[in-house]
């Protein structure tokens, strides 16, 4: 999605913004700009491309002087990459000028309207209608143009605005689209995302709706859409600033995939107690939890994938109804909801458009939403009636990993949990899958130790046309997440398929030499997904088996086989993901592809 850097303070802005842009290039974008006030004009510079062609338009910021900028980076949604419709926008003046994350969706309505009132437009974008309006209701005060501007557009927001006649001071607002402001001795910043401040500061305030905010060199100052001055707690941000960078791995893609022990134990370990399971964030009594009659689980792309996982997990241990949609779906099919039903909305980013538009849905029709997030204080995890963080620290890489195995142990504990209050699971069996959730970490650990092999069998694909992934029960689930793992980083074509339903139609494109990649680590489903396994085989294709330690018979099926540690049952999503995601990586490496940033995709889809 779109990022936005702002500063204002003792230093040259440019450098300042440049330096926090290149820390938010992996939310993916399509052109890049920023404007600068260099004490009597504000000098803007724009372009298509990455961030580089903007640098040396610019010469790493020397040719745009001053103390107070904004920059941005733009991921297409209204107009197409290019330098006009790169922000940041400006009245016809000059004047004013702002750079945006997010959509107005009425901006067509309010573009028709500035142009009978003579405003000129230049670009194809929603954003420069904001520029004219902030001009037609500017009357000398800033913040009153501003509060009548938001009062009017409809659709999300993170905006940075400047003002020629205010040189002192910056501005800031935000609905829906994440954004940040923090502030240290030799200025304050704002940003989309802590890492493009992280260098600067660690105390941060995370803007909430239809809030405004003023920054000066030495202040900051918070006001509601309607002009009332508001005071907020700043968050200190943990994170060292090399959590976000590589740590010496060649992509964040495969750092955080090694992260994925680490990831699960700090999911895990604050919510077991007296072997027992404390998710205290829950704030719902045992009685509450045993009330639950149904739960919708909403997300999108691999956080879907996750909560395919839990349907299985959780109707298979606690025995609840469990409906899981892709957002973009829930929004608009009217679900049947009956009373009684908690609604689990699961998101990495916590941003994700599609999915904070339908816990909105959810609230607005009086349920109550539990969010499962890995960003903390973002809009999903501010807006659930409670959240369950996946402790996974910052993800950068487009492709998840690390957030997707903390999502499916927050979400086995959630189903132990249920399960135990309701009498499902005897004290016996709670306590032995306790230990195998302990073990998951160090199974992982394992696992990533055999990367070679993997690298050395994802070599022979780079050429592929199509690869299949094929499994039943949890296995189809975690077929859907190798699936698309392989497609998003290495551009190959590739399909899920419930192993059973291959023969119904899709098995027709398999051909000589295909590969299909067979999940089979469920002991009551073993020999089903063998028959699959021979089934393609006749018909040519090349199978690769992930399967469990010990069960050597697979080999007499598939011509490759990859064995996981044993575990419960449940649980076998969180270990044969690890060479699925190898597969993918080494594949994509291979190909040369831009692993941490694929193309066309972004890490946060903060718009419809
Ligand atoms: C996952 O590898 C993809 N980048 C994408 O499908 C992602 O899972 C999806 O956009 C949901 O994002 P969220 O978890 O931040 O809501």
């Amino acid at each position: 999605m779109c990022g936005i850097v702002g500063y204002i303070g003792k230093k040259q802005a440019a450098p300042i913004i440049l330096d926090g842009l290149s820390k938010l290039e992996y939310r993916g974008y399509d052109s890049a700009g920023m404007a600068i006030f260099d004490g009597e004009k504000i000098n803007t510079a724009k372009a298509a491309g990455r961030l580089k062609v903007l640098e040396n338009l610019t010469h790493g910021g020397e040719t745009l002087k001053g103390t107070m900028g904004i920059g941005h980076t733009r991921w297409a949604t209204h107009g197409a990459p290019s330098d006009l419709n790169s922000h940041p926008h400006s009245n016809n003046a000059g004047t004013i000028v702002v750079v945006h994350n997010g959509i107005i969706e009425n901006y067509i309505a309010l573009k028709n309207r500035m142009i009978r009132r003579g405003y000129e437009f230049v670009s194809e974008t929603d954003t420069e209608v904001l520029a004219h309006l902030l001009d037609y209701y500017y009357r000398g005060n800033p913040l009153e143009a501003i509060s009548k501007v938001l009062h009017r557009v409809e659709g999300s927001y993170a905006l940075g605005i400047m003002f020629a006649e205010y040189p002192d001071t910056l501005f800031a607002a935000r609905k829906d689209s994440p954004l940040i402001v923090g502030q240290n001795d030799d200025g304050c910043f704002i940003a989309s995302d802590v890492p493009a401040i992280l260098k600067y500061t660690r105390n941060v305030y995370y803007i909430d709706n239809e809030e405004i905010v003023e920054l000066e060199r030495d202040g900051l100052r918070f006001f509601s859409v309607d002009e009332e001055e508001l005071t907020k707690e700043s968050v200190t941000i943990e994170w060292d600033a090399d959590a976000a960078e590589k740590a010496g791995y060649e992509h964040f893609m495969l750092k955080e995939m090694y992260e994925q022990p680490k990831t699960i134990t700090d999911t895990i370990s604050p919510r077991i107690k007296n072997n027992d399971i404390v998710i205290e964030e829950l704030n719902m009594t045992d009685e509450e939890l045993r009330a639950i009659r149904k739960i919708h689980i909403v997300a999108c792309g691999s956080a879907y994938h996750a909560g395919v996982t839990a349907k299985y997990v959780i109707e298979g241990l606690a025995r609840i109804p469990v409906e899981v949609d892709v957002a973009s779906e829930f929004r608009y099919r009217d679900p049947i909801m009956e009373e009684d039903s908690m609604v689990i909305v699961i998101s990495q980013s916590g941003e994700t458009a599609d999915s904070l538009a339908a816990l909105r849905d959810a609230k607005a029709k009086g349920f109550k939403v539990l969010g499962i997030v890995n960003v903390v204080g973002s809009s999903i995890a501010r807006e659930a009636d409670s959240v369950m963080y996946t402790w996974a620290g910052p993800e950068i890489a487009v492709a998840t990993t690390k957030a997707y195995s903390a999502q499916l142990v927050a979400l086995y504990m959630l189903a132990m949990k249920l399960a135990k209050v309701r009498g499902k699971l005897e004290e016996e069996q709670f306590t032995g899958m306790l230990e195998d959730l302990r073990r998951l970490p160090h199974q992982i650990e394992l696992l990533l130790g055999h990367k070679q092999k993997i690298q050395q069998f994802a070599n022979r694909y780079v050429a592929a046309r199509a690869i299949f992934f094929i499994g039943r029960g949890v296995d189809y689930a975690i077929s859907l997440e190798g699936s698309l793992k392989l497609k998003e980083i290495s551009y190959i074509h590739s399909e899920s398929y419930a192993a059973g339903e291959l023969k119904h139609g899709t098995i027709s494109l398999i051909e000589d030499g295909t590969l299909v990649v067979a999940l089979a680590t469920q002991p009551a489903l073993f020999q089903k997904t063998v028959s699959n396994i021979v089934e393609v085989k006749a018909r040519g294709a090349f199978v690769m088996a992930v399967t469990n330690e010990g069960k050597k018979e697979i080999e007499k099926a598939a011509d490759y086989a990859v064995y996981i540690p044993e575990t419960n049952p449940y649980f076998t999503n969180s270990l044969a993901i690890i060479p699925l995601q190898l597969f993918a990586y080494y594949v994509a490496v291979a190909k040369g592809c831009d692993v941490d940033k694929p193309r066309n995709l972004a890490k946060s889809v903060t718009v419809e």
